[in-house]
């Protein structure tokens, strides 16, 4: 009798926050439906915030299945509060990577028992502890970066930017100075680092400094690092991370699009806050490229005199705007209407909302959506180029600033908000800069080019990127881990 192999199984754990969960999700859908056994772990936060954002909403829990294979959804613990409107802090956050460590660990003893036991982990990016785990349980292990390569490629080099005294970087000269060894990027200067990099002590002192640090030393070990972006996009970073540094690293992204190999009616839930899909019926009343869409992603939150400076601008150039304000991004637990300035929510109703959530891809891939002022989150960066989308880029926090770099000078896909070497926001300019991107010269030249990177992310869906997961697919097929 013919002995049918049973499929590969994988365990993929990300962490709580959507910029993490939606690539997550995109790659177990796509898994799944290539024939491959998954279990999706989910910490507790995550999977309450989940069930209720989708309650009465399709896609929905519990554990769904694909044409072909299982998604398992798994919860563990992770000592955060489950309140949407609660904010979560950094430390609390980093703390939980350690929680849900003892929670895999849990799981992984009682998979290891079952008739078909994992054959390999795929972690977050800012998991640290893949390694230690897969040597305990005798597992290939994987990395996915929901960043960019380029992203990633500046962290691995941070120890040569200590080594070198560009860090600490003391004062503002010394975060101008353009940083150009970095092997297959453009020079960059030292206000492009992810912040927490920008230090001005000593950085064997500073917690997220070294907390960096070791997710960087930790990928050196994985067998296969899976980053969620396009060949095509960051080719010379990804071939200088492959030669020069010796990563096995594969562009699998633009992962929200991979969906289209599996069904995506299917896909376990994976909004953490309940969308307000009303946007869109008020979108489609208004005119082609009219609406500039701003939302600064799932965790950050903007200062209120920034909010404040961006409203006046916005009022004062006479643009129709969609403005996603999260309920954990209130300060204080201010109410929307008085984080704005006053009148400014009745004054520009004719033209404009506000809302807690949106759902942004269906926001950027609507025909009146000009476009984007973001944080510059990965995910929106790529959801924006993807829908052929020009960016108007606020970086915030984690990866951001470099993000922007490669967005302005690398891609030409959009513009800062911020004036060069100014740090606040400040109502001329925003208003300049949202009426250049929307109307003007810059605005029109920018879209011809994200037009052209729209085209190059579908072709690496059917291209570069679909190779690059098939053959991830096949080796764990065949054990080549
Ligand atoms: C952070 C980092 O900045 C990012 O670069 C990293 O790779 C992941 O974590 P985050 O603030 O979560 O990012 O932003 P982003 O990466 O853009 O992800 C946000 C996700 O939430 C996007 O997929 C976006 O579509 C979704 N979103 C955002 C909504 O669905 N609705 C909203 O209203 C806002």
């Amino acid at each position: 009798m013919e002995t049918v192999n049973a499929p590969p199984h994988m365990v993929l754990v990300p962490l709580p926050a959507q910029g993490h969960i939606n690539p997550f999700i995109s790659i177990a859908n796509y898994l799944a439906a290539s024939g491959v056994s998954v279990t999706l772990v989910r910490s507790a936060r995550a999977h309450s915030l989940l069930s209720s954002a989708s309650k009465g909403s399709s896609p929905s829990d519990p554990p769904q299945n694909t044409e072909k294979g299982k998604i398992r959804i798994e919860v563990v613990p992770d000592g955060m509060s489950v309140d949407p409107t609660q904010h979560v802090p950094v430390g609390t956050f980093l703390n939980s990577i350690n929680i849900i460590r003892n929670g895999v660990e849990e799981l992984l003893y009682k998979l290891m028992q079952e008739e078909q036991p994992p054959c390999c982990l795929l972690v977050d990016n800012l998991i640290g502890w893949g390694h230690d785990v897969a040597v305990k349980f005798g597992l290939a292990w994987m990395m996915l970066w929901t960043g960019s390569a380029s992203g990633f490629s500046i962290g691995f080099y941070i120890p040569q930017l200590v080594a070198r005294g560009y860090i600490p970087a003391i004062g503002e000269e010394a975060k101008q100075r353009i940083v150009d060894f970095i092997p297959g990027m453009s020079p960059f200067c030292i206000r492009d680092l992810p912040k927490a990099i920008i230090v001005e002590e000593d950085p064997s002192n500073k917690p997220m400094f070294q907390f960096f640090l070791s997710i960087y030393e930790s990928a050196k070990h994985a067998d296969r690092l899976l980053v969620n972006s396009i060949y095509e996009l960051e080719n010379s970073v990804v071939e200088a991370l492959r030669k020069e540094a010796g990563f096995k690293i594969e562009p699998i992204g633009p992962l929200f699009m991979m969906g289209a190999f599996s069904d995506a009616t299917k896909s376990p839930a994976a909004s953490l806050l309940q969308e307000d899909t009303s946007c869109l019926y008020w979108l489609d009343e208004q005119q082609e490229s009219s609406v500039l869409y701003i939302s600064f992603g799932s965790v950050a939150s903007i200062e209120e005199d920034a909010v404040k400076e961006l409203a006046y601008g916005l009022e004062a150039s006479g643009l129709n705007f969609l403005w996603v304000i999260r309920p954990d991004a209130l300060p204080d637990k201010k109410s929307v209407e008085d984080l704005f300035p006053e009148g400014f929510i009745e004054r520009t109703c004719d033209r404009g909302r506000v809302i807690s959530w949106a759902p942004q891809l269906a926001v950027l891939g609507h025909r009146v959506v000009g476009a984007f002022l973001t944080h510059c989150g990965w995910n929106s960066v790529l959801e924006s180029l993807c829908n052929g989308v020009p960016m108007l880029g606020f970086p915030l926090q984690a990866d951001q600033n470099t993000n922007l770099q490669c967005i302005v000078h690398d891609w030409k896909v959009g513009l800062p908000l911020l004036k060069p070497n100014v740090q606040q926001v400040e109502r001329l300019h925003a208003q300049w800069a949202m009426t250049a991107i929307m109307r003007g010269d810059e605005g029109r030249e920018i879209r011809k080019h994200v037009i052209q990177w729209k085209e190059v992310a579908i072709n690496a869906v059917h291209g570069s990127s679909k190779a690059n997961l098939e053959k991830l697919v096949d080796d764990l097929k065949c054990g080549r881990l």
